[in-house]
């Protein structure tokens, strides 16, 4: 897959985003065609946003969210970590642990993939959930600590999915968790790192994957 700069993936953004309200189907075409090419030029996160987003997708479809719930859901899904593009690929791939620094830096994801995407103002909903993926229900996430309901919904569905893709993905310090070890792991966390109700929705998800064997 070619590389793509920041100058590109703006002017694609914009294009997809003077489509987004008329033809929301072909603007997510392209979105999900420039995640996956963001994605691929990061080792280790090959197809995470589109696993991200494939995973929250099951969970909107558990709580019945509409058409329009389901493309701002996945246009965040697959910007979730677009603020990464700032952030030291040294850092990001570093195969032993991380500083206090380090983390902080990479922490500051969140907040720059909003700031840089909230000059479209298309995006406004979406950008709920990219600038709050990594709170947490119980308060301790970041970057405003948010809890419980004061984390947008979609926030609290993406950052179960985004786990959920981390803990079945190997890491350049740690090998991947099995689908079961994971969906046990999501359940413990329940109440505490992630919203009940969206645990819940995304373990419905998986049994029902599991059966027809398509998650
Ligand atoms: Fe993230
Ligand atoms: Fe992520």
């Amino acid at each position: 897959m070619e590389n793509i700069d920041l100058d590109e993936i703006i002017s694609c953004l914009r294009k997809i985003t003077k489509i987004l309200h008329d033809k929301p189907k072909d603007a997510l075409r392209e979105l999900r065609e420039i995640s996956a090419r963001v994605d691929s030029q990061v080792p280790y996160r090959d197809g995470h946003n589109q696993r991200v987003s494939r995973y929250s997708l099951q969970i909107g479809k558990q709580l019945e969210l509409n058409e329009k719930e389901m493309v701002i859901l996945e246009t965040a899904a697959l910007l979730h970590d677009f603020g990464k593009i700032c952030i030291d690929e040294k850092i990001l791939i570093k195969p032993t642990s991380l500083t206090e620094r380090e983390k902080a830096e990479i922490q500051q994801h969140a907040i720059k993939g909003y700031y840089i995407l909230a000059g479209f103002a298309e995006f406004e909903q979406a950008l709920d959930g990219v600038r709050t993926h990594h709170e947490r229900y119980d308060g301790l996430g970041y970057p405003e600590g948010l809890c419980e309901e004061n984390i947008p919904f979609i926030g609290r569905i993406i950052a179960v999915a985004d786990a959920y893709d981390a803990m079945t993905s190997k890491r350049p310090y740690r090998g991947a968790k099995t689908k079961e070890q994971a969906a046990e792991e999501l359940k413990t966390c329940s109440g505490s790192q992630f919203d009940p109700i969206m645990v819940d929705a995304f373990i419905n998800a998986l049994n029902i994957g599991a059966w027809r064997k398509n998650i």
